[in-house]
This record gives structure tokens, C-alpha cells and sequence, in this order.
């Protein structure tokens, strides 16, 4: 079956608002995972609201974990505030551009080991389910989520004081897009720029016994 971009004539097609952001799929996805993206382009003077926050730590903490474990920790910072200038402090510098356009910026940990010491096998990929769920959420909202491995893990933990058990995974810019937002034009660019994936036969691995 051809490729091809589904949902605008969804009544949630508002959640791609730029049509080369929408993925394209053989069949048709729910449009907030097909419409969902990363964008670096915020609107600067959008502050989430308590009940946005509210959600999606919400959304996070009824998300699946390993034995019902739940490893997942956050630090929140809104813009404006010092956690939030310390967290775009402790970013790579590609990530120190944009991230200061964000409504929120989250550190996020996961409990790589018990009570006892001994290490938790599945709180990574938990941990990123969290945010999965999150992102799905701030799609439902109007929002977008804008994940980053590019961040100090061990200034961030030293400037948070985190506990030993838990790990710096990511930090993730929580915001509205803003089509013109104030970013350099190579970012512009990229922000413009076609979703690419992998196809679907790509992802599957044969059996070589069948
Ligand atoms: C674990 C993880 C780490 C990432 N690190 C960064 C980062 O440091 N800086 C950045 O600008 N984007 C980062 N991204 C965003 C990815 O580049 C982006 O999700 C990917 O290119 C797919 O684009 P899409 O989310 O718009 O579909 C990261 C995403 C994930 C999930």
C-alpha cells in the first residue's frame, strides 16, 4: 500500500501544525501519534498552566513499569524560575539555543537500582514509556514535547543533589510551537524539514528457522 499522510480531515488534524511534520503511514494512525514532533521552536511568553502540569505528570505516572516499579523522577523547571536556568545551564550548547524558549524544561531520572543495591534491568526503557505516555498527552493539550540526550548527566546531578539510586536520563522542553519563534534560521530550516523513519520492513528481523 502507498504511503501517505493521514488525519487533516480529522477533527484532531490541528496537532501537526506543520503539514510536513505529519508522518506518513500505510494505514491510518491515531493523529496524535502521527501528528506528534519535536519541535525546538516555542512560543516564549506561553507559562503551562497547573492543571497542564498536572496532566502530564499524570500521564507519566500511570504509565506501565516492570513489576510495577514506577522508576521514573522529574525535576520541574518553568521558565523564569532558577530550576529552569540551571537545567539550561547544564545542557550541551547545541541544546542551550532554543531550550530557553520552552514553557518547561524536566529532568528526567530513573531509579537504576533497588532499595538494595541491586540494579533495576528495565527502569531505562520504563522510564521512556513515561515520556512516551507524557508526549501523547501534551499532543492532546496542544503542546509539544521535545526530548534531549544532550545534557551534563553528572553537573546535573551534583547541581540537583539527586540520590545515588537515581540517574539523569534526559531532559525534556515542554511548550506550544510557535511558527515564528525566535530561532536561528538553520534551525528555522530544520524545523521545516520532512519526519523521516525507517519502513515498517525494516523493522523486523527474520526468523531464521522459520
Ligand atoms: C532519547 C532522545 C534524545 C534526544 N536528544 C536530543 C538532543 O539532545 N537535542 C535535540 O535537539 N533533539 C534531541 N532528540 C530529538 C530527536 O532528534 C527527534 O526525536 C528525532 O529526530 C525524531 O524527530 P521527531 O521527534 O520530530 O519525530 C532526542 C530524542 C530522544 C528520544
Amino acid at each position: 500500500m502507498p504511503e501517505r499522510a493521514w488525519g487533516f480531515n480529522s477533527p484532531l488534524a490541528h496537532v501537526s501544525d506543520v503539514p510536513s511534520k505529519q508522518a506518513s503511514t500505510a494505514v491510518p494512525l491515531h493523529p496524535h501519534l502521527a501528528g506528534r514532533w519535536s519541535p525546538r521552536g516555542f512560543a516564549r511568553d506561553y507559562a503551562l498552566s497547573d492543571d497542564e502540569l498536572q496532566a502530564l505528570l499524570e500521564a507519566a505516572r500511570w504509565t506501565p513499569s516492570c513489576a510495577n516499579t514506577q522508576p521514573w523522577r522529574f525535576i520541574v523547571g518553568h521558565r523564569g524560575d532558577a530550576t529552569f536556568e540551571r537545567i539550561v545551564e547544564n545542557l550541551k550548547s547545541y541544546n542551550k539555543e532554543w531550550t530557553p524558549l520552552a514553557s518547561v524544561l524536566m529532568v528526567v531520572c530513573a531509579q537504576l537500582t533497588d532499595d538494595d543495591g541491586n540494579p533495576q534491568r528495565w527502569a531505562e526503557y520504563d522510564t521512556g514509556q513515561a515520556i512516551a505516555t507524557m508526549t501523547v498527552q501534551a499532543s492532546e493539550l496542544g503542546l509539544h514535547v521535545h526530548q534531549m540526550g544532550g545534557l551534563e548527566v553528572e553537573a546535573i546531578q551534583e547541581v540537583f543533589a539527586i540520590a545515588e539510586q537515581f540517574t539523569p536520563i534526559t531532559v525534556v522542553a515542554v511548550g506550544r510551537f510557535d511558527p515564528d519563534a525566535d530561532i536561528s534560521d538553520k534551525l528555522a530550516e530544520r524545523e521545516r524539514r520532512p519526519r523521516e523513519r525507517l519502513s515498517v520492513e525494516e523493522l523486523l528481523l527474520t526468523d531464521p528457522n522459520r
